[in-house]
């Protein structure tokens, strides 16, 4: 039965871009929008402003939002945008009936949270001002999301989704590549695509067609118009060479590649039922960076699972030490009900070091993930323009290939991709100025 959604926008244009955006992707993943708030099982906000308190009109719809929930519990309330982002997870201790909570623009978040039928975020959002209104700079939409397959086969011990989604399910090829090409003559330029074991796509087609994950890309890398395609978000065990390789040698698949860990030690991993120990993990790491030196490495982080001991957690930051993400996901282990991790109550870590290993985690992540991005300094990267920059509304924002947040000065619209000469860089976003040398040389 198709899912219901319903999303109610406050502040500026930028919100209402991408409040749109958000609605695509829901679309893509089966949803459909209902006009009143309360027939939707999905209800979400995106919310406006920095302000110490959230706004009065944003909190009665919210409360209302809580008292359809309390007939119908199977609601799901996410909060989004810029007040979200300012009180970061103090959203679910002051309403602790929303279910989850981003930041401005991170869709993907949104994506990644429906298709694991997940859980509560503790994110590393990615942390920007907000000044009031902005102008619209809403163009077409160029960024699109196809969902190419449902359900899961693994059997992660924390995980709810082989339960709520049951066995996968891979839509056929030849289907996928005429919807993205529909997509690429309606003005998208990127695709992401969406699956909640993306890269074990190809073996589960109804119709018996044998594929993969790898011909996919190849085939979708085809299509005239397509510049980038991204996707979330696979596992280590079905990342083998072919797609790898796909990253080295397709000019559509961005640099970029999501790559959860969950943990670095190999007892917890077994634990997790994870199907690869640490050594496993660091040798697919050394294969991407082997065939993609300058590849964007980011992941997903549990820590607190049950059992999880100082040793073991040490081991998480050492593999972070030693990997060097770019970013990361990081969430405090929460059992979920019919998986297997939530009847494992006797070694259950107490909440107050879960959170104090937490902190650390994020300190190594962000501290690596600043070194990293210093490589970009210095360089043209091609970004992808989305709008004005949420600190500085003179300067505009986008994405580069390696899925960096870019503010940057130069006139531009959104939608188009610019080169922009990278100067400064912190843990989660660079900055820098539009080349337009480099533009006049490309158009
Ligand atoms: N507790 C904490 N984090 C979880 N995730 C999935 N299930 C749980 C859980 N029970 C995290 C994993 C996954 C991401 C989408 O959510 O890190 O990769
Ligand atoms: Fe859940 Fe594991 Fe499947 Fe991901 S791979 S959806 S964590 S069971």
């Amino acid at each position: 039965m198709t899912k219901t959604f319903h999303v109610t926008t406050f502040g500026c244009q930028m919100n209402e871009h991408d409040s749109e955006r958000m609605k695509g992707m829901l679309v893509a993943l089966g949803y459909a929008e209902t006009e009143e708030q309360r027939d939707a099982e999905l209800i979400l906000f995106n919310t406006c402003s920095i302000r110490e308190k959230a706004d009065s009109r944003f909190i009665s719809y919210l409360q209302l939002a809580a008292s359809y929930k309390r007939r119908n519990p199977e609601i799901v309330i996410g909060v989004g945008g810029c007040w979200a982002q300012s009180v970061k997870d103090d959203v679910f201790r002051q309403f602790p009936y929303v279910d989850v909570a981003f930041g401005p623009g991170q869709v993907h978040k949104l994506a990644e949270f429906l298709t694991s039928d997940s859980l509560t975020a503790q994110g590393f959002f990615e942390f920007e001002g907000f000044t009031g209104h902005l102008p619209s700079a809403r163009e077409r939409d160029v960024q699109g999301w196809v969902q190419i397959s449902a359900g899961c086969n693994m059997k992660c011990s924390y995980c709810i989704v082989p339960s709520t989604r049951g066995r996968q399910v891979d839509r056929p090829l030849d289907e996928l590549v005429a919807e993205v090409r529909e997509m690429v003559d309606g003005g998208v330029i990127e695709v992401t695509l969406l699956g909640q074991n993306v890269n074990a796509y190809g073996r589960a087609v109804r119709d018996g067609e044998r594929t993969s994950f790898a011909a996919l890309l190849h085939a979708l890398d085809e299509i005239d118009g397509l510049r980038r395609v991204r996707y979330t978000s696979p596992h280590p065990q079905d990342m083998t060479e072919d797609v790898v390789l796909a990253h080295a040698t397709l000019d559509s698949v961005c640099p970029h590649m999501h790559l959860p860990l969950q943990s670095g030690s190999s007892r917890i991993l077994k634990a997790m039922r994870r199907t690869y120990d640490r050594g496993r993990f660091l040798d697919r790491v050394g294969l991407i960076r082997g065939h993609n030196p300058d590849i964007a490495l980011t992941t997903d982080i549990i820590v607190g699972f049950p059992g999880e001991t100082e040793a073991d957690f040490a081991q998480t930051l050492e593999v972070c030490e030693e990997v060097g993400f770019d970013g990361a996901f990081t969430f405090i282990y929460s059992p979920r009900r019919d998986t297997e991790a939530a009847a494992f109550t006797d070694d259950f870590v107490p909440h107050e070091v879960a959170v104090e290993r937490m902190e650390r985690l994020v300190e190594t992540v962000q501290r690596r993930a600043a070194e990293r991005a210093q490589r970009f300094v210095g360089r043209t990267l091609d970004v992808l323009v989305e709008g004005p920059s949420r600190t500085d509304p003179s300067r505009l924002r986008g994405r580069s290939g390696h899925g960096k947040t870019v503010n940057f000065s130069g006139l531009a619209q959104a939608g188009e991709i610019v080169p922009v000469q990278i100067t400064g860089s912190t843990s989660q976003t660079l900055s820098g100025e539009m080349s337009l040398l480099a533009r006049a040389l490309v158009s």
